[in-house]
């Protein structure tokens, strides 16, 4: 396949054997095209952006705010002051739970996440309820691993206690399954409830049009997507962005500074990027979703289907196999499922069968999977989980399903 030739960590090997690389919803592979930016940037193309009318900073700024503009055209947001560069999905979750927070949120008031949320989309709106007194509830997930829309309506229909936020997964880091955005942000809306999309698997599996999905925010990591690490994005309307109040302060921020008639901010995007931003980074980042939009997506989402069919197909075959988060249709709409496959395994522990498979050269995901309530409602406290990429291959596929059979024969 042309496009894994343009991996070269794909090209190694690991205890003498090919590197399969299963991890890809921890993180994903870069593509030369971002390493080459970030090597031509580390090696001398370094100039703090924003700042200086010297060469190299007005060539950084350049590529900083060329990124952004890839960014706004990639989900289709209005404006480039819609995007808010952040160190990753975590730091624009913690942004938009302070700033939201401090901004909106009175004691009593009702935040919703859901069950199927990473610790990343739970534990800094749990932190805000601390600092505001709000209070958070959570929207169950069924046993297929979907979220049922009738449960959404009956937790968001109290009349006169209509909650401040939804905050809720495009798409599960366990489950896989791709939540039916534009159904639930349309019922929400109804309520005239924002809703805060976690879209850290979401980009990487599916055309996001954040304006057709209609979200209020949506939010990112750049290494998950063939980016860079301590990279990521925070996409809100631009009227929540301008009314909400700062979460940093520093420079890049700011419109004056006055020690006697205090501090005005810049107009947003800058208003929520204090400091040296990671330039470098985010040059890398737009990289990568340059990359991305160069794909044929169509081609590849069928790719990631067939995969995806394959896979779940030959591990129900496996003795005492459970997959978490099964595709179909349910409640009148299609759940589809990308290829993550997170399964618990009768009589084998997930970090046995990792250890394993990662001496076969395999690299897949054991444990929580910052997702312990999610865990907790299947009653499991680890999982194994191998999460494909489009770099992977069908062989990669057949080569873990044998191996895991094999190791399934040590281990019971
Ligand atoms: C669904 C989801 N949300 C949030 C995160 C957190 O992303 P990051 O660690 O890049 O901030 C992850 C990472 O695994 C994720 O899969």
């Amino acid at each position: 396949m042309q496009i894994r030739e343009q991996f070269p960590a794909l090209d190694q090997k690991v205890y003498g054997k090919p590197l399969v690389y299963l991890d890809n919803g921890a993180t994903a592979q870069k593509p030369r095209q971002v390493l080459d930016v970030l090597q031509e940037m580390q090696a001398g193309m370094n100039g703090n952006i924003h700042r200086a009318v010297h060469y190299l900073s007005v060539q950084c700024t350049e590529r900083y705010d060329r990124a952004r503009a890839a960014v706004r055209d990639f989900i289709n947001a209005s404006s480039e002051n819609e995007i808010v560069f952040t160190g990753g999905t975590t730091a624009s979750l913690n942004l938009l739970a302070f700033s939201f927070g401090q901004t909106y949120i009175r004691p009593g008031d009702r935040i919703i996440v859901t069950q199927a949320e990473h610790h990343s989309n739970i534990v800094p709106w749990q932190m805000m309820c601390q600092r505001t007194g709000a209070l958070l509830e959570v929207w169950e997930v069924e046993d297929t691993g979907a979220l049922d829309p009738k449960k959404l309506e009956q937790i968001l229909d109290r009349p006169g206690e209509a909650p401040r936020l939804l905050a809720v997964t495009h798409i599960s880091n366990v489950l896989g399954i791709v939540n039916p955005m534009e159904e639930i942000i349309r019922i929400a809306h109804y309520y005239h409830v924002p809703v805060a999309v976690d879209g850290a698997q979401g980009i990487v599996h599916k055309k996001v049009d954040v304006r057709k999905m209609d979200a209020d925010f949506y939010v990112f990591s750049g290494h998950k997507l063939y980016g860079p690490t301590g990279t990521g994005v925070l996409y809100g309307k631009e009227k929540y962005l301008e009314e909400m109040v700062p979460w940093q302060g520093g420079g890049d921020m700011i419109e004056t500074v006055s020690l006697t008639r205090g501090t005005t901010y810049a107009p947003p995007p800058m208003k929520f990027e204090a400091g040296t931003a990671n330039f470098i980074g985010i040059a890398g980042l737009g990289a990568a979703v340059e990359f991305v939009n160069g794909l044929d997506t169509n081609a590849i989402e069928a790719y990631e289907k067939k995969i995806t069919e394959k896979a779940i197909e030959s591990l129900q075959k496996i003795e005492g196999c459970r997959i978490y988060g099964i595709p179909g249709t349910y409640y009148g709409q299609v759940y589809e499922k990308i290829p993550v496959f997170s399964m618990s395994i009768e009589g084998a522990h997930p970090s046995d069968i990792a250890m394993l498979l990662d001496k076969k050269g395999i690299a897949a995901r054991s444990g929580m999977l910052c997702a312990e309530p999610l865990l907790e409602r299947f009653q499991q406290t680890s999982v194994l989980r191998a999460s494909f990429a489009l770099y992977n291959t069908l062989e990669e596929l057949d080569y873990f399903v044998e191996s895991l059979q094999k190791v399934l024969k040590m281990l019971r």
